[in-house]
């Protein structure tokens, strides 16, 4: 029997990548599609080795529409998994155009390529930042839409409401998008994880580039907010539990199981971790100390939001499975592998 393919596009980045492996491991064909604007070969490299299958690659910005069609005529996927984005929040503020030149035009490609070629599943990378501060935590689907404090964020809402709409609007195209909350780790082999350009914007690669002594220390922004001891709380979800809500959102669709066209799921742990007891999980999983100290709040930070998972527990029949402490191991073993320490 001919496999379901998938095309994951943005599949060289850090969600992009861990997808592809569980995407395979399920008996899924892939075709990546990257622009490598924020990525490199060497997580197409690490997909290969973990799965031991030679995943085509195609080099291609979704932003150029005829580009982009040439990958639906040369490939015959049903599916996409839209992850092609530039995701810095402060990079947003001071470019705001970039990001609705980007992240707008390349999902309405994608979107539009699909309905040209009647291809029928996609699957959006959306994000916890649409909740804005909740009024009520933990947000489930159904928490109003806070408006967005950045670009970045404007763009998440905008292209939810894109895909709503359009599958409203044409016959046969069904969307799911996924709320991811905070995306941490790596894949156990330590072949594939997060790689970010320049300095760090986000806590975790924060925190094992300063155990890896590569920032000298790490500052916590912030410990007089209104929660348990004074720092912000999130919920940090492992990329390999991320990755598998992909697989069971693509198969709910391929399986015709989607109760609508449009399907909306938070992917997350439902717990929440403040900053201070994520430093102390990080420091006794691996048996280090972190040079830290307090530093003023972060502009744009919200105090607290964690998510209520019932929904995606019950329509996808998906769990987070690993623990905090396994995910800040992963994170650690693949910091130390790309900097080659021990
Ligand atoms: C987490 C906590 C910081 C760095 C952002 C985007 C979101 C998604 C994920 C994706 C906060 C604190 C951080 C540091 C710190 N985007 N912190 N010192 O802001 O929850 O979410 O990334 O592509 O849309 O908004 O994640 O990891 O930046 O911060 O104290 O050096 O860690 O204040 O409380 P955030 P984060």
């Amino acid at each position: 029997m001919k496999k379901e393919c998938v095309l994951v596009s943005g599949g060289a980045g850090y969600i992009g990548s861990h997808t592809a492996v569980e995407l395979i491991n399920a008996g899924y064909d892939v075709v990546i599609a990257d622009n490598f604007s924020n990525s490199d070969m060497g997580a197409v490299e690490g997909v290969r080795r973990i799965t031991g299958v030679d995943v085509p690659v195609v080099e291609v910005d979704c932003c150029d529409k005829s580009a982009f069609r040439r990958v639906f005529e040369q490939y015959e996927f049903d599916s996409v998994i839209h992850f092609a984005a530039s995701k810095a929040v402060g990079e947003s503020v001071a470019d705001p155009l970039k990001y609705y030149g980007n992240n707008l035009t390349s999902f309405i490609n994608v979107v539009s390529l699909m309905h040209e070629f009647g291809r029928h599943n996609i699957v959006f990378s959306s994000s916890a930042t649409v909740y804005g501060e909740a009024d009520t935590l933990p947000v489930t689907e159904q928490t109003p839409r806070k408006p967005a404090t950045s670009p970045y964020g404007n763009t998440k809402q905008i292209c939810e409401d894109i895909l709503r709409d359009s599958v409203a609007a044409y016959d046969g195209l069904r969307g799911i998008a996924l709320r991811y909350f905070n995306p941490i780790g790596a894949h156990p082999s330590a072949l594939i994880g997060e790689l970010p350009r320049g300095v760090p914007q986000n806590l975790v690669p924060y925190i094992t580039q300063t155990a890896a002594g590569i920032r000298e220390c790490l500052s916590i922004f912030g410990d007089d907010y209104p929660t348990p001891d004074g720092s912000c709380i999130r919920d940090y979800i492992d990329i390999v539990d991320l990755a598998r809500a992909h697989v069971v959102a693509i198969t709910r669709m391929v399986g015709g199981k989607c109760r609508k066209n449009y399907e909306i799921f938070n992917i997350g742990t439902g717990k929440g971790v403040s900053v201070f007891e994520l430093v102390k999980t990080f420091e006794r999983v691996n048996n280090l100390k972190l040079n830290y100290k307090v530093a003023p709040r972060r502009a744009g930070d919200v105090v607290a939001i964690w998510a209520d998972t019932s929904l995606a527990n019950k329509e996808l029949g998906w769990h987070a499975e690993r623990t905090l402490d396994q995910t800040l191991a992963s994170a650690w073993a693949w910091e130390k592998h790309i900097r080659g320490i021990e």
